[in-house]
């Protein structure tokens, strides 16, 4: 029997650990060896990545995928695309969706896993179909949640309609880590059996069930799993590669990863995490053991979001009544899967519920938009009486909420003009206008000096 392995370290690891700071001079200098570990692909672009290079680490994102793309000539490179989202936080036009796809392909992407946050498909037909095209390996991945809704029978639906989309593979996607083993068994039993497709299982160790989840995961069958290399494994993070490699090898099931090339790329992170740890931007917290989140059936980062808020109002006292609450408001919507945004969404509307003392008296503009139909179609039933307190007599959205958008690119061309010199430069643009204005101009600025400098030298 073999499975294979995802390495996450350059993205997921990278984003739930650090906040995507990992800048590419941290990992240039391994990714040869990566390269020759024998993974299946190496999970290194998409997510928050993007957006982190542009804002935080005055890097052109496309620039460190040529790179990347330079030294893995072997490996498959993947990324993650949110749908309809792209990297951003909104819905964009069609002919940004086509480009942006096609151009990671171009510049060296093989797989694509692309999700919708409430699972509704019409948000990533447009993505599948365009990486199809453009000769991308397509992964549809379906996000795992619990609630009275979300049986095994309606996953398995998905996955189907996963397979219909052309998809060629399927990933259960538990972005929270509340997938137990036994579910992760069955979900991908029942996958296997009712699908042709191969099936890849992602987990974050947060609530402390990852590497059991995977373990039983492959034990049903389960074609591929997403780890990461040890030093940045654990807490909110992927379960270790290496880890779930010898105990896998012990089962007799055979990951083809190289156990000498494993220890060098771990060798090569250890300082990275050291510094990381140093400077704070690891925080111990989020290495540990959160099980609250199984208690409450809420992701862990969620739950540090409402004691946040709480804090900042001065009202964490009222916590237990937010955790009640939570659950309601996550009714009313239609239990959309808490992953970005709903879980945000969510989230604030259950402290506003119970800091007014009246439920929905407040109501957020993102509430607002998610009750018009804006993010797509809720997993179940929007309760009628809040929707119509909310919009009055305003249309909810029925059809695709991208249909409702103009074509973006030419005008986010002619508006950001010379600044952008290539497709590339425009698509950064009309995903992140403001960060990615202020890269280009520092870009400019710092070539200016160049040009200077080596005029002086003449
Ligand atoms: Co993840």
């Amino acid at each position: 029997m073999n499975i294979h392995v995802t390495e996450t370290v350059l993205r997921d690891a990278n984003q739930s650990l650090i906040a995507t700071r990992m800048p590419l001079k941290d990992f240039e200098g391994i990714l040869d060896a990566l390269d020759q570990a024998g993974y299946a692909s190496l999970e290194c672009w998409g997510g928050a990545t993007f957006d982190a290079c542009l804002r935080y680490l005055d890097e052109d994102p496309w620039q460190r995928l040529r790179t990347i793309r330079a030294h893995v000539k072997n490996t498959k490179l993947q990324m993650l695309l949110r749908g309809q989202n792209l990297l951003g936080y909104r819905h964009y036009p069609d002919d940004i969706v086509r480009r942006f796809v096609r151009k990671s392909v171009e510049n060296g992407i093989d797989v694509i896993r692309i999700f919708d946050a409430l699972n509704d498909l019409r948000n990533i037909e447009v993505a599948v179909d365009e990486a199809l095209q453009a000769g991308a390996q397509v992964q549809g991945a379906l996000c795992y949640t619990t609630s009275p809704i979300h049986t095994l029978d309606s996953f398995v639906q998905l996955g189907r309609r996963l397979e219909a989309l052309g998809c060629q593979s399927v990933c259960i996607k538990d972005m929270a880590g509340i997938m137990t083993p036994q579910v992760a068994y069955d979900l991908v039993s029942a996958l296997r059996q009712n699908i042709k497709l191969p099936i890849v299982v992602h987990t974050h160790c947060t609530t402390g069930l990852g590497p059991m989840t995977l373990l039983k995961a492959a034990e049903a069958g389960a074609d591929t799993i997403d780890c990461a290399i040890s030093c940045f494994s654990g807490g909110t993070s992927q379960p270790a590669t290496e880890s779930m490699h010898y105990a896998l090898k012990e089962m007799g099931i055979d990951t083809g990863l190289r156990e000498d090339v494993l220890k060098q790329i771990n060798d090569h992170f250890k300082p990275v995490r050291a510094r990381a740890l140093d400077s704070g931007l690891l925080n111990p917290i989020v290495l540990g053991t959160e099980t609250d989140a199984l208690v409450y059936q809420i992701p862990g980062g969620m739950l540090s979001n409402l004691v946040a808020q709480l804090t900042a109002q001065n009202a964490l006292d009222r916590l237990p009544e937010v955790l009640e609450e939570t659950p309601r408001v996550r009714r009313d919507l239609g239990y959309p899967p808490l992953v970005t945004p709903s879980s945000q969404m969510v989230g604030v509307q259950a402290v506003a519920n119970v800091l007014a003392g009246a439920r929905y008296k407040n109501i957020s503009k993102e509430i607002r938009a998610y009750l018009r139909g804006e993010y797509g179609q809720a997993p179940g039933a929007v309760d009628e009486a809040l929707r119509r307190q909310v919009l009055g007599d305003e249309p909810v959205i029925q059809g695709r909420f991208a249909d409702t958008l103009q074509p973006a690119y030419e005008a986010s061309k002619a508006e950001i003009g010379d600044l952008a010199r290539c497709e590339e430069d425009v698509l950064s643009f009309a995903l992140f206008p403001v960060v990615a204005e202020k890269f280009f101009e520092n870009r400019l600025e710092k070539e200016s000096h160049t040009v200077t400098y080596s005029i002086r030298k003449v």
